[in-house]
């Protein structure tokens, strides 16, 4: 029923599936939980990062910057994104506060209400509440765990009619750390083309691959008119406080953002700004030392859930997560990471939240020391035996 306190348009959204289970874990009283549901990295933000910050603030970068983000930033954000093969500009490029405020202010561009909003899932799932905020209806396009959560261009292809306003293409996924296929990516930038609608392509993730480097969408595609491309310094970087990400588009859009910009937060803070133009033009070398990291965990989690009877998951390509298939596990997938959270004190994300598709799974981040995942890994085999698996 409509809380007559707030507006219908904020009643309509429902909390994040994944916050209860913070809140659960908050009020679990025991000396030792084992934390695996956390989306940031565990390593320090680069010294030099933190070093332009300061610098900045004691040179008295601390006014108000102009509403798309400081010039330098804004050149370099282009540079990386040109060197990918992107027909970036500094003038077509705005920086806003983390990735999320990047989705969010081309959704209220690119769509009017009541058009659709197309997501593959399993998904982040703030893409779908931002499209509700916005006025928009999103259409979650359940991908195939048959297939590894593939990108299924036909699927997504017969969901986008003249009412799609955008598709959200994230790659590599969270949660399922999918790199998706290019050609098939591009398939469904044609279709969103001809349906004047935009694909939104969330790239946070693209530094932390493992395989093979992914093409960025703006830079293949045949129609990079249609293609916004979002990025941020919190995963690449390790800066998920710092909140600096940014959009790179049409210039319609990023005209229209910058608009909104200006009436909603005026600008990223300053000296976070200066951090971020470390971030992209210093040396790469904390985010190879991390990718390497990551690899090595990835690796590491993925030869460990083998081991364990009854469960399975993918090597995730990218990002820093295992989508754990737990379909033999008795309960839902909130059920299994309560359980999980109670009676073994280890967090997981449970896979009904993110969207449709994700039902059957528990998200595990691989972003924590290797002793850590054993021993939440440890607890989660005993949770398999008990019930009887493997026995
Ligand atoms: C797929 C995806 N996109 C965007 C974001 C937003 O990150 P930020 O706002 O910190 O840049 C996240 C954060 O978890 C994410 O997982």
């Amino acid at each position: 029923m409509a809380d007559p306190a707030v507006s219908n348009r904020v009643a309509g959204i429902e909390p994040q599936q994944i916050r209860r289970l913070f809140d659960l874990a908050s009020d679990h009283d025991a000396d030792d939980i084992v934390h695996l549901e956390l989306g940031e990295p565990d390593f320090p933000t680069p010294a030099h990062v933190i070093d332009a910050a300061a610098v900045a603030a004691r040179d008295g970068e601390t006014n108000y910057t102009p509403n798309a983000g400081i010039d330098s930033l804004r050149r370099a954000i282009a540079d990386r994104l040109r060197a990918d093969g992107v027909d970036a500009d500094p003038d077509r490029v705005v920086v806003t506060t983390g990735g999320v405020e990047a989705l969010y202010l081309t959704l209220l561009t690119v769509t009017d209400p009541g058009d659709e909003v197309v997501v593959p899932t399993p998904a982040w799932p703030n893409p779908l509440s931002q499209a509700r905020l916005a006025g928009a209806t999103p259409v979650p396009v359940p991908l195939s765990p048959a297939d590894g959560f593939a990108f299924d261009a036909d699927r997504i292809i017969d969901t986008i009619t003249d009412r799609t306003g955008a598709v959200i293409v994230t790659s590599p996924s969270n949660p399922t750390g999918r790199v998706f296929d290019t050609a098939a990516m591009e398939r469904v930038v044609d279709a969103a083309a001809r349906h004047d609608a935009y694909v939104i392509a969330d790239e946070v993730y693209h530094e932390l691959t493992y395989d093979r480097r992914p093409d960025r969408l703006a830079a293949v595609t045949d129609h990079p008119e249609r293609v916004v491309t979002i990025d941020s310094c919190s995963k690449t970087y390790s800066m998920t406080g710092w909140r600096v990400g940014w959009l790179s588009g049409p210039k319609p859009v990023t005209t229209a953002v910058t608009k909104i910009h200006e009436s909603t937060t005026s600008c990223v803070n300053t000296p976070a700004q200066y951090a971020a133009v470390a971030a992209l033009t210093g040396t790469d070398a904390p985010v190879r030392e991390m990718q390497a990291a990551f690899e090595y965990r990835r690796d590491a989690i993925v030869d460990r859930l083998d081991a364990i009877p009854a469960v399975s998951a993918p090597r995730p390509e990218g990002a820093f997560y295992a989508f754990v298939d737990v379909s033999a596990l008795s309960g839902s997938s909130m059920e299994i990471a309560q359980q999980l959270l109670f009676e073994y004190d280890v967090v997981a994300a449970p896979g009904s939240a993110f969207g449709p598709g994700g039902e059957e799974y528990l998200r595990f981040s691989f972003a924590n020391d290797l002793d850590r995942i054993e021993r939440g890994l440890d607890r989660f085999e005993q949770l398999v035996r008990d019930e009887g698996h493997g026995a």
